[in-house]
């Protein structure tokens, strides 16, 4: 995207994917929000994410740092860190005479997703990170495992976390660039201080008289996207089958993100018999697919402050934009 505006608003951003981290592997190298961080699980299965470069002589603890028990050990000297940073050991000497302690992220694990808080200017979590799953679900018990398939990332996309914010409340481009019969009908809008969501009406398998998703012919359905400040989108997807889904933009820098699908199949589909494995690529790819139909207009396109929206689309774009701005800080532009 060009001539975007802003920088990066405060909130919960997806790093990964739980099962992506296995207690005792090595720690994994990231960058995020300009940052080099490491990500590893420890021995006793915490997740941790930390600054990348070693205190001591500045070693990136993502080539080649290894985890024994609850400390992070760096390749370079063998210095170790445990799970809250602290230097806890130094092989050739006293860890206690420099008291070095390596820089920790907040982090949650949510639904299978990891989940990192960026605040600006270093402001710790304002709010909770949120479940995407109905209350009671467990993501195990109830879905297919979703990493590695059911989801996917893309790296170094060209556009920054608005504008996935602002496309789960674009109606017409249902129609233009995901396929839908007709440009469908904003239902309602709602908001919280960190929460937006909106609900279409939707026609599913309306072109046939049954399709694998349709089985019993046509039906009249809903899509409900939640926005959690600017990283999440988290939609529900309520036809035949309920599909949960997430879009998840996470900035590199101000040029450049990484975008992750995820898609929660039911294990149990509409009519109370077994989703199977077939069905639930299909639903991935169908999902995974209509993700990739947005980026060649969200990488290119232009950032226009003021749109020129039409009567249908001016109440629910206009409550958006004025939500989505509240949540940059003034000083993070
Ligand atoms: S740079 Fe990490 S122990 Fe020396
Ligand atoms: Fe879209």
């Amino acid at each position: 995207m060009h001539g975007f505006p802003h920088g990066y608003a405060s909130g919960w951003y997806q790093v990964g994917w739980s099962s992506e981290f296995a207690p005792g592997a090595d720690a994994v190298p990231m960058r995020y929000f300009e940052q080099d961080l490491v990500c590893y699980r420890t021995g006793s299965g915490r997740l941790r994410i930390s600054d990348a470069f070693c205190p001591h002589l500045g070693a990136h603890l993502g080539y080649g740092g290894s985890v024994e028990g609850d400390c992070l050990v760096c390749p370079f000297h063998g210095w170790k860190w445990d799970s809250e940073g602290r230097n806890v050991d130094i092989p050739y000497s006293d860890p206690d005479r420099m008291k070095l302690r390596l820089g920790q992220r907040e982090v949650r694990e949510v639904d299978g997703l990891v989940l990192m808080w960026y605040g600006a200017d270093n402001e710790p979590p304002s709010w909770e990170a949120p479940r995407l799953l109905p209350e009671g679900s467990d993501h195990e018990r109830d879905y297919w495992a979703i990493w590695p398939d059911t989801s996917k990332l893309w790296a170094g996309l060209k556009f920054p976390p608005q504008v996935a914010t602002e496309n789960s409340g674009d109606a017409a481009h249902f129609h233009y660039v995901h396929g839908a019969a007709e440009v469908p009908l904003v239902e309602e809008w709602d908001s919280g201080e960190h929460w937006f969501r909106t609900s279409f009406e939707a026609t599913f398998g309306g072109h046939r008289p049954t399709t694998w998703a349709t089985p019993q012919g046509p039906v009249k359905g809903r899509i409900v996207t939640t926005c959690h400040g600017m990283g999440i989108a988290a939609g529900l997807i309520e036809s035949f089958d309920t599909v949960y889904t997430l879009a998840a933009t996470t900035p590199v820098d101000r040029e450049t993100s990484d975008h992750r699908a995820t898609i929660w199949v039911p294990r149990k589909r509409g009519d109370g018999s077994d989703m199977s494995e077939n069905f639930r690529d299909r639903w991935a790819k169908q999902q995974i697919s209509q993700h990739e139909a947005d980026f060649p207009v969200w990488e290119n396109m232009t950032y226009i402050a003021k749109p020129a929206f039409t009567a249908t689309e001016v109440r629910s774009f206009h409550a958006l934009r004025r939500w989505i701005e509240g949540q940059y800080s003034p000083e993070a532009g």
